[in-house]
C-alpha cells in the first residue's frame, strides 16, 4: 500500500506519518526530514537545499526526485509506504507515478488533511525539534516534561528556522501556488481522500486510518 499525505505546512502531515510507520509497519519517506539530516551532516545535498529551505521556496524538483526515487528502489518491494511532503509539485508528482510504475506498484490514496490557516500557523511557530533525535514538541500542545529538553533522549530543542511567522507565511505561499493544484491531479485519478486535521493527534488518526480502511 503507498499513500500520500499532502496539506499545508502545519497540517499534521509528519505526525501522522510517523504514527502510520509506528503502529503499522509503513515506510515513511519525508524529503524535509532527509533534506535536514543533509543539512546537519554538512552533504552537498544539504549545502544546496538549506537556502532553498531557510527561506521557505522549494527545492529543485531533480534533486528532490532522486533523493524520493533512490530510497523508493531500496525500500523492501512489499513495503507499505507513506509520502509526507512528496510530491510537491505535478513534476513531482509524475515522477512518483513512473517510479512506482517501475516497481509494478501504483498509489492507493493521496490523503490531504484539511486545516486553517490560522491553526496551521500556531502549529508550526509553537512547534520545537529535538536536535539529537529529530521528535517533535509544541509548546502548547505537546509541551516536553523539563523546558527545552526531549522527552525521549535528553537532547536540546530548537526552533526550525523555518517556522518564523515571516518564513511560515511565505511557505504557504508556495503550497497554494506549487502543492495544492495536486488535489486536483489526483482528484481526477479518484485518489484523494479528505480529512478533517482539527482536534488533537489520536482524533486525526483514528479519521484517517478509517479514510485508508486500516484497522482501528
Ligand atoms: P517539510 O519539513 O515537509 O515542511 P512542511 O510541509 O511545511 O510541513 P511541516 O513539517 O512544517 O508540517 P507538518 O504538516 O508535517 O506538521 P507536523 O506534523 O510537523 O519541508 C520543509 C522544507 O523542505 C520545504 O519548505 C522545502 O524547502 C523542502 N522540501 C520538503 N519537501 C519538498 C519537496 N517535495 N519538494 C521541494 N522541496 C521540499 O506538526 C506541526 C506541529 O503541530 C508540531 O509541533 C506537532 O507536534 C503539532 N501537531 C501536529 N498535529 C497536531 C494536532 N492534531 N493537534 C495539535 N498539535 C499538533
Amino acid at each position: 500500500m503507498n499513500v500520500v499525505i499532502m496539506g499545508p505546512p502545519g497540517a499534521g502531515k509528519g505526525t501522522q506519518a510517523k504514527r502510520l510507520a509506528d503502529r503499522f509497519g509503513f515506510l515513511h519517506l519525508s524529503p524535509g526530514d532527509l533534506l535536514r539530516q543533509a543539512v546537519k551532516d554538512g552533504t552537498e545535498l544539504g549545502a544546496k537545499a538549506k537556502t532553498y529551505m531557510d527561506s521557505g521556496r522549494l527545492v529543485p524538483d531533480r534533486l528532490i526526485i532522486e533523493l524520493i526515487g533512490n530510497r523508493i528502489r531500496e525500500a523492501q518491494p512489499d513495503r507499505r509506504v507513506v509520502f509526507d511532503g512528496f510530491p510537491r509539485t505535478l513534476p513531482q508528482a509524475d515522477a512518483l507515478g513512473v517510479m512506482l510504475a517501475d516497481l509494478g506498484q501504483g498509489l492507493d490514496a493521496a490523503v490531504n488533511v484539511v486545516l486553517p490557516d490560522e491553526e496551521a500557523i500556531r502549529r508550526l511557530t509553537g512547534r520545537r525539534v529535538c536536535r539529537k533525535c529529530g521528535a517533535n514538541y509544541h509548546l502548547a500542545f505537546k509541551a516536553p516534561a523539563k523546558e527545552g529538553l526531549c522527552d525521549l533522549c535528553g537532547g536540546p530543542l530548537y526552533q526550525r528556522t523555518d517556522d518564523s511567522e515571516a518564513t511560515a507565511k511565505a511557505r504557504f505561499e508556495v503550497y497554494r501556488r506549487e502543492t495544492e493544484p495536486l488535489i486536483g491531479y489526483y482528484g481526477t485519478r479518484k485518489l484523494v481522500q479528505e480529512v478533517d486535521g482539527r482536534g488533537d493527534v489520536e482524533e486525526v488518526s483514528r479519521r484517517l486510518e478509517q479514510a485508508l480502511g486500516l484497522p482501528g
